[in-house]
């Protein structure tokens, strides 16, 4: 449906119980080459609640009607209305079965909703709102129904038929074959799941705690085979953890996960058949890098995990998204804090979270963890309801404490069990079990932005005295804002950089509960200490407080706490770009950081992968929430400026550093050795930055000789983007080599697309017309646009606004065959309102030109949000 008017927003405070539950459905699927015909078969009961509608309405797109019934009697056309994309019955009873054959068809299906053709095979991605594309149902969350699926197609070509559930009948005729699912558990349509194709499958089983034996399937293209290895073994790990963390155990016989080469997201966790991108579940050392393992595993533990907080206890209307999304998106990360270094997980999802949610909850997306409104859903698998969402659940484990936020999902867990339920329910648990009040802290969920943080402090006669301030700018829709509870944990550090006692009971780190706009805490202390806020992110909340360089260095060289003495070289960083741009001489401020950095190379043996943190200037995209007005030129030119003076200046101790980086023997994606690869990287990287001589003949022969793709696609990296004599016979190689490597050929166009430079507009355009180009492949548009917009400001923001106008045509092109994917990379012209003088001229018009043009729902919303 294409219509360039946005649809009426749908609210929170709406909300009505359904008309009638499901309390099972049939599905039969006879999949032929032209066309997919689907029968149905639902058995309705009024609900009785008093304030559910009374109308029987079906929600249903592009499906072409064969037949409806009604209790065995056919409906005549004046029995029904399908129109708008909801089926209305004219009068039904209380109790009745409904049947609807309808077709569809899979194969035209761009936009990857519903049922799909991906390579040759069939699936679905039902999540949020697909399963209307498949047949008609009462497409929301909080109806949950008992699901038994047949399957039917071309025996040789679909030789593979899979449904949630457990297999129970199959048959065969005339070359054709059947297979029947039956899934046990009640759930939501968006949780269906269909596969039909021909498929290499690794197989593993595991047992319970209880012992039950579950037999554990992934599922790949036949040449993938051997990249699935790592996928089982992230699912056993994850199946394991969840058992000693959370008490929970896997529900079915079989566990399935295929994967799928066109995808919009990562992954999907449909019930005993997860879905997944093919980016999230292959791996192999010779195409995948150390980043590409760490997300697959998160994502294989993440979806898995979805099984109780998701499938179990489900949501009972997509407002209620982050219930299920940021309670997960917890568990995935201290699985993998688990799994890794606790500290360096820490680091880089704060990271992200201050990067990229700080600045849509700073913009014109902002809305908050529980959204009061919305016109597509789609457009709300944020970063907010997903990474604030679970800074928000990790706000109350640290409040309960490990033992009561254990008792409290167990809680949850069981008087939710195969319920659709809110995000207060979810608070309700936490609050019965430990006895806390959390009133005010659910303010977090329905008050949108970051707030700031302003700490003051004052010394004087024996006592320290530290002020707190909390702020919240307003945001759209939202003027006036309330106070928030704010966790923050922090320590005192004394001159010498040791931790000051801070209570009777000799502790050195506290946890101080800011809950007016305006609060002072005391201590009584032997010297003027250097306050260290927000231990391990305490609160996401972006904290001021005026601190030297010299604080900073001490901080960065003596606390214990990952998170701040990453916080803390980024401070350092940060300064240093700021003066730059004032005119300030990058090589004076590169020498002002030459003693913390060295320091920290000096003890890079301990820690790998945190020195690679903490030698890390903030990224572009970090800095531009820092500036306002924005002009990514000027940040660019000077953050260049000092990266290229301190790898000068380092040169000389990197040398030194590097060959005890070197990792030998076998790949393996295990975090000492990340940690060694990671830190390499960032070593040759400064070199590169630095200009060293003879760099581009040791990178040149990394990328010939490397034995994975870590560093190979490393040393491609710095040939290309220092542009190095090398880069071009490298960037032909690897085309060459790893022409059927998909996931691999994604990474060759994102490396192109991520030089610095205006002229790499001219490069993405170029590349839109390689003949491995698809614009009907997320991964690739990603890995092109996505990379361009995203990643590389100096490029997207070219001073004629020729990034822009590139960008904005192609999602044009882009919202014809995918909207979901279009709109959600329309983010990337999120920092208009914040640009700069001709910058936003420029971007103004390129949006403005897309909107005017032929829009999706999906991308108009986005639009419009930002051109207010
Ligand atoms: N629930 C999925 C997750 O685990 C999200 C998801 C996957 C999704 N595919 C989608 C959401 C398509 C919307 C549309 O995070
Ligand atoms: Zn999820």
């Amino acid at each position: 449906m294409r219509d360039n008017q946005a649809p009426k927003p749908i609210r929170r405070l709406d909300y009505r119980p359904p008309a009638f539950w499901v309390d099972s459905v049939a599905l039969d699927f006879d999949i032929y080459g032209d066309l997919t015909r689907v029968r149905s078969r639902l058995c309705l009961r009024r609900n009785t609640a008093a304030d559910a509608p009374a109308d029987c309405v079906f929600d249903g797109e592009m499906l072409v009607i064969e037949s409806l019934a009604v209790d065995g009697k056919t409906l005549s056309e004046q029995e029904y209305r399908y129109q708008g994309g909801q089926l209305a019955l004219l009068s039904v009873p209380d109790k009745f079965v409904f049947e609807s054959v309808v077709t569809i068809d899979p194969r035209s299906n761009t936009a990857l909703e519903g049922l799909y053709v991906s390579k040759g095979m069939y699936c679905t991605q039902c999540e949020a709102e697909g399963f209307r594309r498949i047949t008609f149902f009462p497409d929301r969350p909080d109806v949950l129904s008992r699901f038994t699926t047949t399957v039917r197609a071309d025996k040789s070509r679909y030789p593979l038929l899979l449904s949630n559930g457990n297999p129970v009948a199959e048959g065969e005729e005339d070359g054709r074959h059947w297979v029947t699912w039956e899934d046990p558990f009640a759930k939501p349509c968006y949780l269906f799941a269909l596969v039909a194709g021909d498929l290499a499958c690794l197989e593993d089983t595991f047992t319970t705690t209880s012992g039950r034996s579950v037999k554990l399937r992934i599922y790949a293209e036949h040449h993938d085979l051997d990249k699935l290895d790592f996928a089982m073994d992230s699912l056993k790990r994850s199946m394991l953890w969840d058992e000693q963390v959370y008490g929970r155990e896997y529900d079915l016989d079989i566990y399935m996960i295929v994967a799928v080469s066109h995808f919009n997201m990562g992954a999907m966790e449909n019930k005993g058949l997860n879905i997944f991108n093919t980016s999230c579940v292959l791996a192999h050392p010779d195409t995948t890098t150390d980043q590409g393992y760490q997300r697959v595993e998160a994502v294989v533990a993440h979806e898995y995990f979805h099984n109780w907080s998701g499938n179990r206890v489900t949501c009972r209307d997509w407002f209620q998204l982050s219930l299920k999304e940021g309670f997960t998106v917890f568990r995935d990360q201290e699985f993998s804090a688990d799994t890794h270094s606790r500290a360096v997980k820490r680091v880089e999802d704060v990271d992200m979270l201050r990067t990229i949610q700080f600045a849509e909850d700073g913009g014109p997306m902002a809305h908050p963890v529980r959204p009061d409104e919305y016109q597509k859903i789609d457009n709300f698998y944020t970063v907010t309801i997903y990474e604030k969402g679970a800074e928000v659940v990790r706000m109350q484990y640290n409040l309960l404490g490990p033992e009561l936020f254990r008792k409290a999902t167990d809680l949850y867990f069981s008087r939710f069990d195969g319920q659709a339920v809110t995000c207060d329910d979810f608070v309700d648990c936490m609050e019965e079990a430990s006895g806390q009040d959390l009133s005010q802290f659910r303010r977090w969920y329905s008050q949108a932005g970051t707030p700031r943080l302003t700490a003051t402090d004052q010394y004087s006669n024996g006592i320290y005295r530290l002020t707190l301030s909390q702020q919240t700018a307003p945001t759209p829709g939202q003027a006036d804002k309330q106070p928030l509870m704010v966790p923050v944990s922090m320590a005192l550090l004394d001159q010498s950089g040791q931790p000051l006692v801070l209570d009777a009971d000799g502790a050195t780190e506290t946890v101080l509960i800011l809950s007016d706009a305006t609060q002072t805490f005391e201590f009584t202390l032997p010297e003027q200490p250097v306050p260290v806020l927000l231990r391990g992110f305490s609160a996401p909340v972006e904290l001021r407080y005026p601190y030297s360089a010299d604080q900073l260095a001490l901080i960065l060289a003596h606390d214990t706490d990952g998170y701040c003495r990453w916080d803390a070289a980024q401070r350092l960083g940060l300064e240093a770009i700021r003066r730059i741009i004032a005119g300030s001489d990058p090589l004076v401020e590169a020498e002002q950081l030459l003693s913390p950095w060295r320091q920290v190379l000096a003890r890079a043996a301990e820690d790998p992968a945190g020195a690679a943190l903490l030698l890390g200037l903030p990224s572009e995209r970090a800095l531009a929430e820092q500036f306002l007005p924005l002009d990514p030129r000027a940040i660019h030119l000077a953050r260049t400026s000092l990266e290229r003076a301190l790898g000068r200046l380092l040169q000389a101790d990197i040398e030194a550093l590097l060959p005890t980086l070197v990792v030998s023997g076998p790949y393996r994606a295990e975090a000492a050795d990340i940690g060694r690869r990671t830190l390499m990287q960032r070593c040759l990287a400064l070199l590169a930055s630095g200009e060293a001589a003879g760099l581009g003949s040791r990178l040149a022969q990394q990328f010939g000789s490397a034995s994975n793709m870590t560093e190979r696609l490393g040393a491609l990296r710095l040939l290309v983007w220092h542009g190095l004599p090398q880069a071009d016979q490298a960037l032909k190689e690897f085309a060459a080599r790893y022409a059927g490597e998909a996931l691999v050929m994604d990474q060759w166009f994102a490396v192109q697309a991520l030089v610095p430079g205006e002229q790499t507009v001219a490069v993405v355009e170029r590349l839109m017309g390689h003949s491995a180009f698809e614009m009907t492949s997320p991964n690739r548009v990603r890995g092109l646009l996505g990379s361009f917009a995203n990643g590389n400001p100096s490029a997207f923001h070219a001073a004629d606004g020729s990034g822009y106008r590139l960008y904005a045509d192609a999602l044009a092109r882009l919202d014809r065959l995918n909207p979901q994917v279009a709109a959600r990379m329309a983010n990337a012209f999120a920092t208009l309102p914040r640009l700069a003088g001709d910058f936003q001229v420029n971007m103004r018009l390129a949006v403005q030109q897309l909107r005017d043009g032929e829009c999706s729902a999906n991308l108009a919303e986005v639009l419009d949000r930002l051109l207010q």
